[in-house]
């Protein structure tokens, strides 16, 4: 292990693919392993890990504690967006990517490494999420992803490991492949790539099965200040606290599972089944007040933006300048986005039922049908005149 040997920093995750390359990137490669290990959430037995990169040859490695600064610099502006890939899927994985190639560029800084690598294959998205997200914040340090080129089954990986001493999972390797964070689960591979069979009960960890929910409804009530979450049931919290214990009440209910056929970036439709409650329920939650407290035109305007968004982020466009616009705009809409939402947890479902602010556009006296009614209702008939006209003279010429 000599000092004088080039550098390259590893997004290590501690599983078998990583492991391995550690010594990989050195026999193929001859270069030394930095091993950064993210905690983006629901990580654990991190200091083993770190050893075990130690033990494999890694000339350093580091666990870095990312859940507040993934929640604020990425939940955030997600939430803001009410970001949901193709409707439905909150982006979990999209959104911890970019923050982990900052993490890593910033490690090969301070390491002086020439080369960032990961272990991402050749048929996901994540790949491109680091690639890009690498290149923009450093188009200096050369990207190796060696899965991508060493054509291993994972029974290979296994016997390369037992050849060069690296310790293999001793537990039956779960058929899953599971990527997970503060926003959520995703879970693919196995008995899943069939898209007609229902997925096992064991792929879900988080979330109770529906029919095994308790028979009683749990209200929560989530605070928000300027569009972020700040507090859950009248207890203060930080985002990334939040997120966690509304995903443990949600979860508990049986809310948040998600079963569909998605498109991935690089041309594949691919069975994904995710759990995500905290981040599902913040995003009701969110949007609802939104309803609330924003006009109508903007509300409008925004829902074509927040697709937008969700697409750039699927895509690895965080760090692309049309982000940084789309997100100065969410950013702008947020100001007034605060009130109470209060949700209801029952059976595997999740739904508003209530909600109240003080930047309220809801005026009793304009909605009501009762006594106290305010609106002017002899202003009503013109306005109609006039909004149908066109319609009307369209109508006369068809006749
Ligand atoms: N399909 C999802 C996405 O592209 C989940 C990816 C999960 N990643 C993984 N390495 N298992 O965001």
């Amino acid at each position: 292990m000599s000092d004088g040997n080039k550098k390259v920093v590893l997004a290590y995750s501690g599983g078998l693919d990583t492991s391995v390359m550690i010594r990989w990137l050195k026999e193929e490669y001859g270069l030394e392993t930095v091993a950064v290990l993210v905690d983006v959430g629901r990580a654990t037995g991190l200091e083993e890990l770190r050893q075990k990169a130690l033990d494999i040859g890694a000339v350093e490695a580091r666990v870095i504690d990312a859940r507040e600064e993934f929640a604020d610099d990425f939940l955030a502006p997600a939430l803001a967006a009410n970001a949901l890939y193709e409707g439905k899927y909150p982006l979990v994985s999209a959104l911890s990517r970019p923050l982990i190639s900052r993490i890593l560029v910033e490690a090969a800084r301070e390491t002086g490494a020439v080369a960032v690598a990961h272990g991402c294959t050749a048929k996901g998205n994540d790949q491109v999420r680091f690639d890009l997200g690498i290149r923009a914040l450093d188009p200096s340090l050369e990207i190796l992803a060696p899965a991508r080129e060493w054509g291993l089954t994972r029974q290979q990986a296994m016997e390369y490991a037992a050849e060069h001493g690296i310790p293999v999972p001793l537990k039956k390797e779960s058929p899953y492949s599971i990527d997970e964070n503060l926003w959520g689960r995703a879970i693919e591979c196995g008995p899943l790539e069939d898209p007609w069979r229902e997925p096992p009960e064991d792929v879900f960890e988080v979330t109770t099965a529906p029919e095994k929910a308790p028979d009683e409804p749990a209200y929560i009530e989530v605070e928000f200040a300027a569009g972020v979450p700040v507090a859950l049931d009248g207890r203060t919290l930080l985002l990334h606290e939040l997120a966690a214990a509304v995903d443990d009440l949600a979860g508990a209910h049986g809310f948040g599972r998600l079963d569909m056929v998605e498109n991935r970036l690089v041309g594949i439709k691919s069975r994904e089944v995710y759990e995500a409650p905290g981040a599902l329920a913040l995003i009701m939650a969110h949007r609802d007040l939104e309803d609330l407290v924003l006009p109508r035109e903007l509300t409008h305007f925004k829902a074509g933006l927040e697709q937008k968004f969700a697409d750039m982020a699927y895509n690895g466009g965080w760090y692309d300048p049309l982000m940084d616009a789309i997100r100065a705009f969410m950013d702008s809409t947020q100001q007034r986005v605060s009130g109470t939402v209060r949700l209801k947890l029952f059976k595997g479902g999740c739904s508003v039922a209530g909600r109240k602010s003080p930047m309220a556009l809801y005026e009793h006296g304009l909605a009501t049908y009762g006594s106290d009614d305010d609106f002017s209702h002899e202003a009503a008939k013109g306005f109609c005149e006039l909004w149908g006209l066109p319609l009307e003279v369209w109508a006369k010429k068809n006749e």
